[in-house]
Protein backbone atom coordinates (compact mmCIF):
# COMPACT_ATOMS: atom_id res chain seq x y z
CA UNK A 1 0.00 0.00 0.00
CA UNK A 2 1.65 3.59 -0.96
CA UNK A 3 1.60 6.27 1.67
CA UNK A 4 1.12 10.06 0.74
CA UNK A 5 1.71 12.44 3.51
CA UNK A 6 0.33 16.01 3.09
CA UNK A 7 2.21 18.88 4.70
CA UNK A 8 2.01 22.65 5.02
CA UNK A 9 -1.20 22.39 6.69
CA UNK A 10 -1.89 25.66 8.38
CA UNK A 11 -4.86 24.23 10.31
CA UNK A 12 -6.13 20.69 10.27
CA UNK A 13 -10.01 19.93 11.16
CA UNK A 14 -9.96 16.51 12.25
CA UNK A 15 -13.26 16.24 14.28
CA UNK A 16 -11.81 14.27 16.80
CA UNK A 17 -11.75 16.07 20.28
CA UNK A 18 -9.05 14.01 21.33
CA UNK A 19 -6.55 15.58 18.87
CA UNK A 20 -5.08 18.99 18.88
CA UNK A 21 -7.14 22.00 21.23
CA UNK A 22 -9.30 19.64 22.51
CA UNK A 23 -12.43 21.18 20.87
CA UNK A 24 -15.08 19.16 19.05
CA UNK A 25 -13.55 20.13 15.85
CA UNK A 26 -10.20 19.00 17.27
CA UNK A 27 -8.37 21.52 15.76
CA UNK A 28 -4.30 20.99 14.85
CA UNK A 29 -2.21 23.93 13.23
CA UNK A 30 0.81 23.48 11.16
CA UNK A 31 -0.32 19.89 11.14
CA UNK A 32 0.19 16.71 8.59
CA UNK A 33 -1.87 14.12 7.49
CA UNK A 34 -0.93 10.48 6.22
CA UNK A 35 -3.21 8.60 3.95
CA UNK A 36 -2.28 5.00 3.10
CA UNK A 37 -3.97 3.62 0.69
CA UNK A 38 -7.89 4.41 1.00
CA UNK A 39 -8.03 6.02 4.90
CA UNK A 40 -5.70 8.30 7.10
CA UNK A 41 -2.95 6.50 9.10
CA UNK A 42 -1.58 9.35 11.01
CA UNK A 43 -2.57 13.47 11.82
CA UNK A 44 -0.63 15.38 14.28
CA UNK A 45 1.91 18.46 14.06
CA UNK A 46 3.74 18.60 11.14
CA UNK A 47 6.90 18.70 13.56
CA UNK A 48 5.89 14.76 14.12
CA UNK A 49 5.28 13.29 10.85
CA UNK A 50 6.53 9.82 10.11
CA UNK A 51 7.99 9.04 6.25
CA UNK A 52 5.59 8.20 3.49
CA UNK A 53 6.43 7.20 0.22
CA UNK A 54 5.43 10.74 -1.06
CA UNK A 55 4.73 13.92 0.18
CA UNK A 56 2.46 16.77 -0.98
CA UNK A 57 2.11 20.54 0.38
CA UNK A 58 -0.77 21.97 0.52
CA UNK A 59 0.71 25.40 0.98
CA UNK A 60 0.01 26.88 4.27
CA UNK A 61 -4.09 26.02 3.58
CA UNK A 62 -6.51 24.52 6.00
CA UNK A 63 -7.82 21.27 5.70
CA UNK A 64 -11.27 20.06 6.60
CA UNK A 65 -13.13 16.38 6.58
CA UNK A 66 -15.10 16.33 3.03
CA UNK A 67 -18.43 16.94 3.33
CA UNK A 68 -21.32 14.50 3.40
CA UNK A 69 -24.61 15.39 1.86
CA UNK A 70 -26.71 13.37 2.98
CA UNK A 71 -30.00 14.79 1.42
CA UNK A 72 -30.36 15.49 -2.03
CA UNK A 73 -33.16 14.44 -5.37
CA UNK A 74 -30.64 14.63 -7.96
CA UNK A 75 -32.55 12.34 -10.17
CA UNK A 76 -34.24 14.44 -12.59
CA UNK A 77 -35.01 16.44 -16.05
CA UNK A 78 -35.56 20.12 -16.65
CA UNK A 79 -35.59 23.27 -14.49
CA UNK A 80 -38.09 25.44 -12.26
CA UNK A 81 -36.72 28.88 -13.18
CA UNK A 82 -39.64 30.14 -13.84
CA UNK A 83 -41.38 28.75 -10.57
CA UNK A 84 -38.61 30.30 -8.16
CA UNK A 85 -38.98 33.48 -10.15
CA UNK A 86 -42.50 33.20 -9.65
CA UNK A 87 -42.14 32.71 -5.87
CA UNK A 88 -39.36 35.81 -5.77
CA UNK A 89 -42.32 37.94 -7.27
CA UNK A 90 -44.62 37.00 -3.94
CA UNK A 91 -46.16 33.74 -5.61
CA UNK A 92 -45.09 31.05 -2.33
CA UNK A 93 -44.05 27.23 -2.28
CA UNK A 94 -46.31 24.22 -2.34
CA UNK A 95 -45.50 20.69 -2.76
CA UNK A 96 -47.85 20.77 -6.46
CA UNK A 97 -44.29 22.10 -8.68
CA UNK A 98 -42.88 18.64 -7.97
CA UNK A 99 -45.45 17.15 -10.60
CA UNK A 100 -43.79 19.38 -13.42
CA UNK A 101 -40.72 17.88 -12.65
CA UNK A 102 -42.23 14.51 -12.63
CA UNK A 103 -43.42 15.09 -16.11
CA UNK A 104 -39.79 16.04 -17.41
CA UNK A 105 -38.16 13.02 -15.82
CA UNK A 106 -40.52 10.79 -16.88
CA UNK A 107 -39.93 11.83 -20.40
CA UNK A 108 -36.34 11.80 -19.70
CA UNK A 109 -34.05 8.76 -21.46
CA UNK A 110 -31.69 7.33 -19.11
CA UNK A 111 -28.61 8.77 -21.17
CA UNK A 112 -30.03 11.86 -19.99
CA UNK A 113 -30.76 11.09 -16.85
CA UNK A 114 -27.44 9.90 -15.95
CA UNK A 115 -25.38 13.24 -17.85
CA UNK A 116 -27.51 15.53 -15.17
CA UNK A 117 -26.45 13.56 -12.33
CA UNK A 118 -23.10 13.17 -13.57
CA UNK A 119 -23.32 16.87 -13.71
CA UNK A 120 -24.54 17.63 -10.65
CA UNK A 121 -22.33 14.92 -8.36
CA UNK A 122 -19.04 16.40 -10.46
CA UNK A 123 -20.49 20.32 -9.35
CA UNK A 124 -21.00 19.17 -5.52
CA UNK A 125 -17.76 17.26 -5.82
CA UNK A 126 -15.56 20.64 -6.73
CA UNK A 127 -16.80 21.88 -3.76
CA UNK A 128 -16.32 19.44 -1.19
CA UNK A 129 -18.59 16.90 -1.19
CA UNK A 130 -17.15 13.78 -1.01
CA UNK A 131 -20.11 11.42 0.23
CA UNK A 132 -23.75 12.14 -0.96
CA UNK A 133 -27.04 10.67 -0.70
CA UNK A 134 -29.22 10.44 -3.67
CA UNK A 135 -33.32 9.82 -3.71
CA UNK A 136 -35.68 8.88 -6.42
CA UNK A 137 -39.03 10.82 -6.17
CA UNK A 138 -39.55 12.41 -9.83
CA UNK A 139 -40.52 8.78 -11.22
CA UNK A 140 -43.42 8.32 -9.87
CA UNK A 141 -43.90 4.70 -11.37
CA UNK A 142 -42.27 1.03 -10.69
CA UNK A 143 -40.38 1.41 -14.00
CA UNK A 144 -39.29 5.45 -13.50
CA UNK A 145 -38.43 4.95 -9.69
CA UNK A 146 -36.45 1.83 -10.26
CA UNK A 147 -34.73 3.21 -12.94
CA UNK A 148 -33.89 6.67 -10.89
CA UNK A 149 -32.25 4.61 -8.29
CA UNK A 150 -30.99 2.20 -10.18
CA UNK A 151 -28.76 5.44 -12.00
CA UNK A 152 -27.99 7.18 -8.33
CA UNK A 153 -26.36 3.42 -7.68
CA UNK A 154 -24.02 3.94 -10.29
CA UNK A 155 -22.77 7.31 -8.39
CA UNK A 156 -23.27 6.41 -4.53
CA UNK A 157 -24.23 3.29 -1.98
CA UNK A 158 -26.43 6.11 -0.18
CA UNK A 159 -29.53 5.40 -2.42
CA UNK A 160 -32.70 6.28 -1.39
CA UNK A 161 -36.18 5.21 -2.56
CA UNK A 162 -38.60 8.14 -2.36
CA UNK A 163 -41.97 6.90 -4.18
CA UNK A 164 -43.90 8.80 -1.37
CA UNK A 165 -42.59 11.95 -2.90
CA UNK A 166 -46.25 13.22 -4.01
CA UNK A 167 -49.33 10.88 -5.20
CA UNK A 168 -48.47 9.82 -8.39
CA UNK A 169 -50.66 12.29 -11.06
CA UNK A 170 -52.75 9.17 -12.20
CA UNK A 171 -53.39 8.09 -8.65
CA UNK A 172 -54.81 11.90 -7.70
CA UNK A 173 -58.58 10.58 -6.97
CA UNK A 174 -56.96 7.30 -5.06
CA UNK A 175 -54.25 7.94 -2.58
CA UNK A 176 -54.47 4.96 -0.57
CA UNK A 177 -54.47 3.40 -3.77
CA UNK A 178 -51.28 4.78 -4.78
CA UNK A 179 -49.53 4.04 -1.31
CA UNK A 180 -50.85 0.45 -1.96
CA UNK A 181 -48.69 0.78 -5.21
CA UNK A 182 -45.92 2.45 -3.65
CA UNK A 183 -45.72 -0.01 -0.57
CA UNK A 184 -46.51 -3.11 -3.09
CA UNK A 185 -44.59 -3.34 -6.49
CA UNK A 186 -42.88 -0.48 -6.75
CA UNK A 187 -40.87 -1.44 -2.89
CA UNK A 188 -40.02 -4.90 -4.59
CA UNK A 189 -38.82 -3.04 -7.57
CA UNK A 190 -37.19 -0.85 -5.62
CA UNK A 191 -35.16 -1.60 -2.73
CA UNK A 192 -32.46 -4.10 -4.46
CA UNK A 193 -31.37 -0.84 -5.48
CA UNK A 194 -31.96 1.49 -2.12
CA UNK A 195 -30.14 1.25 1.53
CA UNK A 196 -33.44 3.91 2.57
CA UNK A 197 -36.63 4.66 2.28
CA UNK A 198 -38.56 7.83 2.80
CA UNK A 199 -41.63 9.48 2.64
CA UNK A 200 -42.41 13.39 2.59
CA UNK A 201 -45.15 14.06 5.15
CA UNK A 202 -46.28 17.22 4.91
CA UNK A 203 -49.73 18.51 3.96
CA UNK A 204 -50.51 17.85 -0.12
CA UNK A 205 -48.54 14.66 0.02
CA UNK A 206 -48.61 12.20 2.68
CA UNK A 207 -50.49 12.20 6.21
CA UNK A 208 -48.71 10.41 9.29
CA UNK A 209 -50.71 7.17 8.90
CA UNK A 210 -50.21 6.75 5.06
CA UNK A 211 -46.22 7.74 6.28
CA UNK A 212 -45.40 4.96 9.08
CA UNK A 213 -47.24 1.80 6.55
CA UNK A 214 -44.75 3.32 3.58
CA UNK A 215 -41.87 3.39 6.37
CA UNK A 216 -42.53 -0.10 7.74
CA UNK A 217 -43.10 -1.53 4.62
CA UNK A 218 -39.70 -0.63 3.44
CA UNK A 219 -38.08 -1.48 6.89
CA UNK A 220 -39.82 -4.81 6.51
CA UNK A 221 -37.42 -4.98 3.12
CA UNK A 222 -34.24 -4.10 5.27
CA UNK A 223 -34.20 -0.59 3.98
CA UNK A 224 -33.75 2.14 6.73
CA UNK A 225 -35.94 4.98 7.40
CA UNK A 226 -35.50 8.76 7.32
CA UNK A 227 -38.16 11.29 6.27
CA UNK A 228 -39.30 14.68 5.09
CA UNK A 229 -41.30 16.25 7.84
CA UNK A 230 -41.81 19.90 9.37
CA UNK A 231 -40.90 21.78 6.32
CA UNK A 232 -44.39 23.87 5.74
CA UNK A 233 -45.81 24.35 8.92
CA UNK A 234 -46.28 22.04 12.07
CA UNK A 235 -47.00 18.40 12.25
CA UNK A 236 -46.99 14.95 13.60
CA UNK A 237 -43.72 14.12 11.29
CA UNK A 238 -40.95 14.48 13.53
CA UNK A 239 -43.00 12.64 16.36
CA UNK A 240 -43.53 9.75 13.61
CA UNK A 241 -39.58 9.73 12.76
CA UNK A 242 -38.49 9.52 16.67
CA UNK A 243 -40.97 6.78 16.66
CA UNK A 244 -40.14 4.43 13.65
CA UNK A 245 -36.19 5.25 14.62
CA UNK A 246 -35.65 6.73 11.50
CA UNK A 247 -32.02 7.66 11.30
CA UNK A 248 -32.78 11.21 10.32
CA UNK A 249 -35.99 13.65 9.71
CA UNK A 250 -35.28 16.38 7.63
CA UNK A 251 -36.41 19.94 7.25
CA UNK A 252 -37.66 20.32 10.72
CA UNK A 253 -38.34 24.19 10.20
CA UNK A 254 -41.64 24.15 11.99
CA UNK A 255 -41.29 22.55 15.60
CA UNK A 256 -43.01 22.44 18.86
CA UNK A 257 -41.36 21.69 22.03
CA UNK A 258 -42.57 18.32 22.23
CA UNK A 259 -40.73 18.08 18.89
CA UNK A 260 -37.30 19.11 19.99
CA UNK A 261 -38.02 17.52 23.47
CA UNK A 262 -38.62 14.31 20.83
CA UNK A 263 -35.57 14.39 18.95
CA UNK A 264 -33.42 15.19 21.81
CA UNK A 265 -34.34 11.81 23.55
CA UNK A 266 -33.57 9.86 20.40
CA UNK A 267 -30.63 8.71 18.00
CA UNK A 268 -32.67 10.04 15.49
CA UNK A 269 -30.75 13.63 13.60
CA UNK A 270 -32.33 16.58 12.77
CA UNK A 271 -31.20 17.45 9.18
CA UNK A 272 -31.67 21.13 8.63
CA UNK A 273 -31.88 22.43 4.56
CA UNK A 274 -31.19 25.94 4.50
CA UNK A 275 -30.76 26.48 0.80
CA UNK A 276 -34.69 25.49 1.03
CA UNK A 277 -35.44 28.86 3.20
CA UNK A 278 -33.19 30.61 0.82
CA UNK A 279 -34.89 29.59 -2.22
CA UNK A 280 -38.46 29.59 -1.22
CA UNK A 281 -38.16 32.84 1.05
CA UNK A 282 -39.18 31.35 4.00
CA UNK A 283 -37.98 31.42 7.88
CA UNK A 284 -35.46 29.44 8.66
CA UNK A 285 -35.59 26.64 11.32
CA UNK A 286 -33.83 27.23 14.77
CA UNK A 287 -30.36 25.31 14.63
CA UNK A 288 -29.81 27.08 18.32
CA UNK A 289 -32.69 26.06 20.01
CA UNK A 290 -31.82 21.98 18.69
CA UNK A 291 -28.29 22.44 20.02
CA UNK A 292 -29.17 23.76 22.69
CA UNK A 293 -31.41 20.81 23.87
CA UNK A 294 -28.53 18.73 22.94
CA UNK A 295 -30.37 17.24 19.61
CA UNK A 296 -28.27 15.47 16.65
CA UNK A 297 -27.78 18.61 14.00
CA UNK A 298 -26.99 17.73 10.32
CA UNK A 299 -26.63 20.23 7.20
CA UNK A 300 -27.52 19.31 3.88
CA UNK A 301 -28.04 20.68 0.35
CA UNK A 302 -31.94 19.03 -0.16
CA UNK A 303 -30.81 19.92 -4.14
CA UNK A 304 -33.61 19.81 -6.17
CA UNK A 305 -34.77 21.72 -9.15
CA UNK A 306 -38.00 23.36 -6.99
CA UNK A 307 -37.31 23.90 -3.21
CA UNK A 308 -33.53 24.00 -3.61
CA UNK A 309 -31.13 24.33 -6.46
CA UNK A 310 -27.97 24.14 -4.70
CA UNK A 311 -25.33 21.97 -4.65
CA UNK A 312 -22.89 24.07 -2.34
CA UNK A 313 -22.60 22.75 1.19
CA UNK A 314 -20.61 25.78 1.99
CA UNK A 315 -23.36 28.06 0.95
CA UNK A 316 -25.39 25.42 3.54
CA UNK A 317 -22.59 26.31 6.05
CA UNK A 318 -22.65 30.09 5.62
CA UNK A 319 -26.69 30.35 5.56
CA UNK A 320 -26.37 28.12 8.69
CA UNK A 321 -24.48 30.72 10.35
CA UNK A 322 -25.86 33.89 9.76
CA UNK A 323 -29.26 32.78 9.77
CA UNK A 324 -29.65 29.83 11.89
CA UNK A 325 -27.24 30.48 15.46
CA UNK A 326 -25.03 27.98 14.62
CA UNK A 327 -21.61 28.47 15.21
CA UNK A 328 -18.91 28.20 12.41
CA UNK A 329 -17.60 25.24 14.09
CA UNK A 330 -21.06 23.91 14.73
CA UNK A 331 -22.12 24.78 11.07
CA UNK A 332 -18.67 22.60 10.03
CA UNK A 333 -19.79 19.75 12.46
CA UNK A 334 -23.23 19.12 11.26
CA UNK A 335 -21.99 19.71 7.78
CA UNK A 336 -19.22 16.78 7.90
CA UNK A 337 -19.85 14.29 10.99
CA UNK A 338 -23.61 15.31 10.80
CA UNK A 339 -23.95 13.84 7.87
CA UNK A 340 -22.36 11.39 8.73
CA UNK A 341 -24.57 10.59 11.69
CA UNK A 342 -27.67 10.80 9.11
CA UNK A 343 -26.59 8.24 6.91
CA UNK A 344 -25.28 5.76 9.74
CA UNK A 345 -21.78 5.51 8.43
CA UNK A 346 -18.87 6.06 11.27
CA UNK A 347 -15.99 6.17 8.77
CA UNK A 348 -16.29 9.48 7.05
CA UNK A 349 -17.47 13.00 8.22
CA UNK A 350 -14.25 12.93 10.54
CA UNK A 351 -10.52 12.48 9.91
CA UNK A 352 -9.50 10.64 12.54
CA UNK A 353 -7.15 7.64 11.87
CA UNK A 354 -8.74 5.01 10.33
CA UNK A 355 -11.07 7.00 8.69
CA UNK A 356 -11.52 6.98 4.84
CA UNK A 357 -9.52 9.52 3.37
CA UNK A 358 -12.22 12.28 1.99
CA UNK A 359 -10.51 15.09 2.36
CA UNK A 360 -11.48 19.24 1.15
CA UNK A 361 -8.24 21.06 1.16
CA UNK A 362 -9.75 25.01 1.35
CA UNK A 363 -8.19 28.04 -0.10
CA UNK A 364 -8.19 29.65 3.39
CA UNK A 365 -6.06 29.79 6.18
CA UNK A 366 -8.68 28.63 8.30
CA UNK A 367 -12.30 26.94 8.26
CA UNK A 368 -13.78 29.79 9.80
CA UNK A 369 -13.40 31.35 6.23
CA UNK A 370 -16.71 28.53 4.82
CA UNK A 371 -18.96 31.33 6.49
CA UNK A 372 -16.98 34.22 6.44
CA UNK A 373 -16.26 34.17 2.89
CA UNK A 374 -19.91 33.17 1.34
CA UNK A 375 -20.37 32.57 -2.37
CA UNK A 376 -16.28 32.10 -2.69
CA UNK A 377 -14.98 29.13 -4.64
CA UNK A 378 -13.02 28.07 -1.45
CA UNK A 379 -12.26 24.43 -2.10
CA UNK A 380 -8.73 24.01 -3.43
CA UNK A 381 -8.53 20.15 -3.82
CA UNK A 382 -10.74 17.15 -3.05
CA UNK A 383 -9.27 13.58 -2.06
CA UNK A 384 -11.67 11.29 -2.00
CA UNK A 385 -10.75 7.73 -0.77
CA UNK A 386 -7.09 9.12 -0.92
CA UNK A 387 -7.09 9.82 -4.62
CA UNK A 388 -7.33 13.69 -5.72
O1 LIG B 1 -37.09 18.27 -0.06
N1 LIG B 1 -40.02 18.50 0.25
C1 LIG B 1 -40.14 17.70 -0.67
N2 LIG B 1 -39.28 17.49 -1.66
C2 LIG B 1 -38.28 18.43 -2.03
C3 LIG B 1 -38.82 19.45 -2.95
C4 LIG B 1 -39.04 18.88 -4.24
C5 LIG B 1 -39.48 19.82 -5.31
O2 LIG B 1 -40.01 20.94 -5.06
O3 LIG B 1 -39.28 19.40 -6.45
C6 LIG B 1 -37.69 19.03 -0.79
O4 LIG B 1 -37.75 20.24 -0.56
FE1 LIG C 1 -35.87 16.82 -0.01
Amino acid sequence: MTSLVLTGIAELVTNDPAMGDGSDLGLIHDAALVIEGKRVAWVGPAVAAPQADSAHDVGGRAVVPGFVDSHSHLVFAGDRSEEFAARMAGRSYSAGGIGATVAATRAASDEQLAANLARHVAEMRRQGTTTVEIKSGYGLTVVDESRSLALARQVTNETTFLGAHIVAPEYAGDPDGYVDLVTGPMLDACAPHARWIDVFCEQGAFDVDQARTILQAGKAKGLGARLHANQLGHGDGVQLACEVSAIAVDHCTYLSDADVDALASSGTTATLLPGVEFSTRSPYPDARRLLDAGCYVALATDCNPGSSYTTSMPLCIALAVREMGMTPGEALLAATQGGAGALDRDEVGHLQVGATADIAVLDAPSYLHLAYRPGVPLVHAVFIEGRQ
